[in-house]
């Protein structure tokens, strides 16, 4: 059978820390899934257009920057990495304190979530032409905008004392409850939880009880 009749397209939701990218990159591993953090999409614009001097206060110059941005694929692993002008841009450069700082603020305009809309929904093929058994693709809005008619959505979320000690773990300070205020309220693709979405608590679970749950949801016995 090819991946065409079998290719599954699961939408990972949820706020800042809940566990997102650990549990996809297990998921993908398990399953032979490419794996996409739109996260990390939104971080490498920010960081683009933060180094070309773009101003998120003025919306109206956004269009203009992000048409001298050519966006191209590099797989690294499992994981597609958005290129920018021919380049990925460092992990740690896309995680930076100023980063952190601006990226809900760039998200939100529109003229940016458009920019991305055809790329991100263009992954799936990318997936399918190098015979992934499918895509799993992390953020705020796959499973309400971008994949809304993926296989599988589900919706993370934690609390906030477990959300602040994983960052801290992974060696970040970042205001969670501030950005993900931010995210929830804007006008364009908020984050939802989508209707019908499967929402999984992953406070009182281990990174390998919440992969385990939803492969057996994925795949039942
Ligand atoms: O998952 P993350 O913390 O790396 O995401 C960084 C920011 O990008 C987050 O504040 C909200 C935004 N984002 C978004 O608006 N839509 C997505 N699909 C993914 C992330």
């Amino acid at each position: 059978m090819s991946n065409t009749e079998t290719f599954k397209i699961i939408a990972m939701d949820g706020g800042a820390a809940v566990g997102k990218s650990s549990t996809s990159k297990g998921l993908a591993e398990r399953l032979n899934l490419m794996h996409v953090d739109t996260g990390a999409h939104y971080r490498t614009l920010t960081h683009a257009l933060l180094q070309t001097g773009a101003d998120p206060a003025k919306p109206e110059t956004i269009p203009s920057a992000l048409t001298r941005l050519e966006l191209g694929t590099t797989l690294q692993g499992r994981s597609a990495k958005l290129s920018v002008n021919g380049t990925v841009p460092a992990d740690a450069d896309i995680r930076s304190p100023e980063v952190n700082a601006a990226v809900s603020t760039f998200a939100a305009l529109p003229s940016l979530r458009s920019f991305l809309f055809e790329y991100q929904r263009g992954q799936s093929a990318i997936a399918r032409d190098r015979a992934y058994a499918g895509l799993i693709m992390e953020g705020r809005d796959i499973g309400s905008v971008i994949f809304p008619d993926a296989d599988h959505r589900f919706f993370l979320y934690a609390d906030e004392a477990t959300r602040t000690a994983r960052r801290a773990k992974e060696g970040q300070t970042d205001s969670i409850a501030a950005r993900d205020q931010m995210d929830s309220n804007r006008k364009t693709a908020p984050l939802v939880c989508p209707e019908g979405a499967i929402q999984i608590d992953t406070t009182p679970l281990t990174l390998e009880e919440v992969i385990e749950t939803i492969t057996r949801l994925i795949q039942p016995a």
